[in-house]
């Protein structure tokens, strides 16, 4: 249950209501054509609900960073037909967000009917919270839906701003189901709770890490950033990634872990070679003492094994980020048999929660995609969530009396 006023709060009262729904439909597109539609799916019980209960539906998303106003590249057409296919129904299109093409389209919805606006990127007042853009977004609707969680740690104007024009403003199902199970990993969750975390870096999850020491029982840190927090223990990591500048404060959290009695366990071996190229073959080796000629690009075998026997034994499992370059086998082993190790866990009661694009992709590379509790659609939405701030999208909702 979550604080702000969901969908489910509303539905009595949008029977031929305009309802302006913000989704985050930012997804890959190549040469016309939708390739990745998560986003899209999981919008769809939002959507198609407030179909059922008659409401009149107008969609806003953003897609990319465009800068210097429309692009075709950045269009939304191509979403607006995919949506029509998966959905098996009509999508009208409007090739603005507001004025008079947005009023053609939206102006016309029957109650039942789903139109989708054009990149509200094409205006740079979006991204400034222009409360101008705002108030004509808001035309819209007489209730908004916020189901774009991915772009909740957004203060735009179709996140934020448009909430001081409209009266009703409450969260779809999507963005429910997110900071629900968010939600749960902060707040009493089920133990002991295992963080996975991985990818290249550690700056951007410093902050992440920092707030999950409140809460993680077990850290199982991979991937590149995991060389740092080996130099900081003063081991050799050969040509392995570094960040320098955040060795000191590697260290620093790794005393602070130990003072709370938290696990935080780094790999013991690593496979390594020469580069990525590919001329050298991979080899296994100690994570403590990488030759000079050589750099780490997965978690080693033993590894695997140590991280597992935690895995199977958690309560609550986050996951963020590769175990190594899993784009490249054979660097993908740590990531792809961690992914199957969270499946398991969960067949056997936990709770799993993974969030960020890579991390995501390895699941569903693994085959597992369906076997995970909960895939967050926010990588950096849930990033900020877990690092404790407050989410201006979630925020701007309104509250649960
Ligand atoms: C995302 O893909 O993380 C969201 O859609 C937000 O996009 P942005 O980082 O361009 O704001």
């Amino acid at each position: 249950m979550i604080y702000k006023k969901t969908i489910g709060d509303i539905l009595p009262q949008v029977r031929g209501k305009s309802v302006l729904v913000r989704v985050d439909f930012n997804v890959p597109i190549e040469n016309g054509r939708v390739i990745e539609d998560t986003r899209i799916s999981a919008s769809l019980p939002t959507i198609r609900k407030l179909q059922e209960s008659g409401a009149r539906v107008t969609l806003m998303s953003h897609l990319g960073r465009p800068k210097n106003g429309p692009a075709p590249e950045f269009s939304l057409a191509p979403v607006a037909r995919h949506l029509a296919t998966l959905s098996k129904q009509d999508v009208t299109f409007a090739t603005d967000c507001i004025g008079p093409a947005a009023a053609a389209v939206a102006g016309a919805l029957r109650p039942g009917q789903v139109c989708l606006l054009e990149n509200l990127r094409f205006h740079a007042e979006e991204e400034k919270n222009d409360p101008e853009f705002a108030r004509q977004l808001a035309v819209w609707g007489d209730i908004y839906v916020n189901d774009a969680f991915g772009s909740a740690h957004r203060a735009h104007a179709s996140t934020e701003g448009v909430t001081h024009f409209i009266d009703t403003c409450v969260a779809g199902y999507l963005m429910e189901r997110e900071l629900d199970y968010l939600g749960r990993l902060l707040v009493d969750p089920k133990r002991p709770f295992v963080a996975i975390l991985g990818g290249a870096k550690i700056s951007g999850k410093l902050e992440v890490i920092e707030n999950l020491l409140k809460f993680v029982d077990v850290f199982l840190i991979g991937g590149g950033m995991a060389f740092t927090f080996l130099r900081a223990q003063g081991h050799q990591i050969g040509r392995s990634l570094v960040e320098n500048d955040l060795i000191e404060t590697a260290g620093r959290i790794l005393r602070d872990a130990g003072a709370k009695g938290t696990a935080f366990l780094l790999p013991v071996d690593c496979v390594a070679a020469p580069d990525l190229s590919g001329t050298g073959a991979p080899t296994t080796v100690g994570a403590a003492r990488i030759p000079t000629d050589l750099a780490g690009f997965d978690i080693g075998p033993r590894t695997i094994q140590s991280f597992a026997s935690r895995l199977k034994t958690a309560g609550t499992i986050f996951w963020n980020g590769p175990m190594g370059v899993f784009e490249k086998p054979p660097f993908d082993a740590g990531t792809v048999a961690l992914a199957q190790t969270v499946a398991e866990a969960t067949d056997h009661g936990s709770v799993s929660v993974v969030g960020g694009g890579d991390s995501v992709a390895a699941v569903h590379q693994a085959g597992v995609a369906e076997r995970i509790s909960h895939i967050s659609t926010g990588g950096g939405a849930s990033l900020e969530f877990l690092e404790g701030r407050i989410l201006p999208g979630v925020a701007a909702l309104d509250d649960r009396e």
